[in-house]
């Protein structure tokens, strides 16, 4: 069976900046490419070329990318979009993010990774407007990026998480109902943080001990606030979100001290995720991991902190360039401080 490929509307008007976009594209063989001028034009075109993806500029004479963004969004509601631009500002970070965007590259770029970002995105996207009763993931996405308005060290976190917890998920052979499950507790496994005081979620340094006991409490929160949900489309999320620092290997995680696989499935998958994303991010007492250090590091805690086949999984995910491996987009769209 022939593969369909990925339709991708790429809108720039720029024609030369366009045609080495299309060009690159064209060349991986997995998509198959149109290209428009502008806003117009590229509307236009809609109902013939129902895009998968659109990759669209910002700064174009007839009409921006973030108007444009919203008219292609209000035709084709679940379109991913990723801007590809010049522009740096964080001003236009925060357009973009508040108006639905799904990424954001700047110029000048590297190919492989806006290859790397796109299968990630519409991959994303199809498997979470496909999953079964998505309309409460969109619930768990909408609280997880909620969350951004009071943390802005970790900005993006959440989404990240979820992100590279569905696709440990896939690699694991999970699906439908079992994948719903696992991207709702993953976008809300921090939400206790919201009962964690300013002083310390915001503290720009390191924490000292009492801090981070306090820090610590938000994964008991997160188990408190979601065992109020009796839905069963939400049964099981509230130990599968608290369970994310669990230690596999020790038992001396918390908040329960659970070990091995007395830990849940679910739980497992968002440590690595969340572990990965904690390496890889910038924190106000530290620099982000390089993906290499990083990579050795998440092989190393195989067995210990972590569940050796969610590791595997990670690993497997990876090599398909579905994790996250490039933070340098993910500020915090949310927050201007
Ligand atoms: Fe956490």
């Amino acid at each position: 069976m022939v593969r369909e490929k990925l339709k991708i509307m790429v809108v720039d008007d720029d024609a030369g900046v366009r045609r080495s976009i299309v060009r690159f594209l064209e060349r991986t063989g997995d998509f198959s490419v149109f290209q428009a001028r502008g806003g117009k034009e590229a509307l236009a075109s809609i109902p013939s070329v129902e895009p998968h993806l659109a990759l669209l500029d910002i700064r174009m004479p007839e009409m921006d990318g973030f108007t444009l963004m919203e008219r292609l969004k209000s035709r084709l509601p679940g379109l991913p979009v990723v801007f590809i631009t010049g522009n740096d500002d964080v001003e236009y970070y925060r357009r973009a993010f508040f108006g639905g965007a799904d990424d954001y590259v700047t110029k000048p770029f590297d190919q492989n990774r806006v290859i790397e970002i796109i299968n990630r995105v519409i991959y994303y996207n199809l498997a979470a407007q496909t999953l079964p009763n998505n309309d409460h993931i969109s619930i768990a996405a909408a609280w997880g990026k909620g969350l951004n308005f009071r943390d802005s060290t970790t900005g993006c976190h959440s989404e990240r998480v979820a992100t590279t917890s569905l696709f440990i998920g896939r690699e694991m052979g999970l699906e439908g109902q079992d994948l719903t499950r696992l991207l709702i507790a993953a976008w809300v496994h921090d939400v206790g943080k919201m009962g964690v005081s300013d002083a310390v979620l915001l503290k720009p340094g390191k924490l000292d001990k009492d801090e981070w006991k306090e820090m610590k409490t938000h994964a008991q929160k997160s188990y408190d606030i979601l065992n109020e949900i009796s839905l069963k489309e939400w049964e099981g999320i509230s130990l599968a979100a608290a369970t994310h620092h669990e230690n596999w290997g020790n038992g001396k995680g918390y908040p329960f001290g659970l070990k091995g696989d007395d830990i849940p499935r679910d739980g497992c998958i968002i440590a690595a995720a969340d572990i990965w994303d904690a390496l890889r991010s910038r924190r106000p007492y530290k620099e982000p991991m390089p993906a290499s250090g990083s990579l050795e590091l998440m092989e190393k805690l195989k067995g210990k902190n972590l569940r050796p086949d969610v590791v595997d999984a990670f690993f497997r995910a990876y090599e398909k360039g579905q994790i996250i491996a490039d933070f340098s987009t993910c500020v915090n769209p949310f927050y201007s401080g």
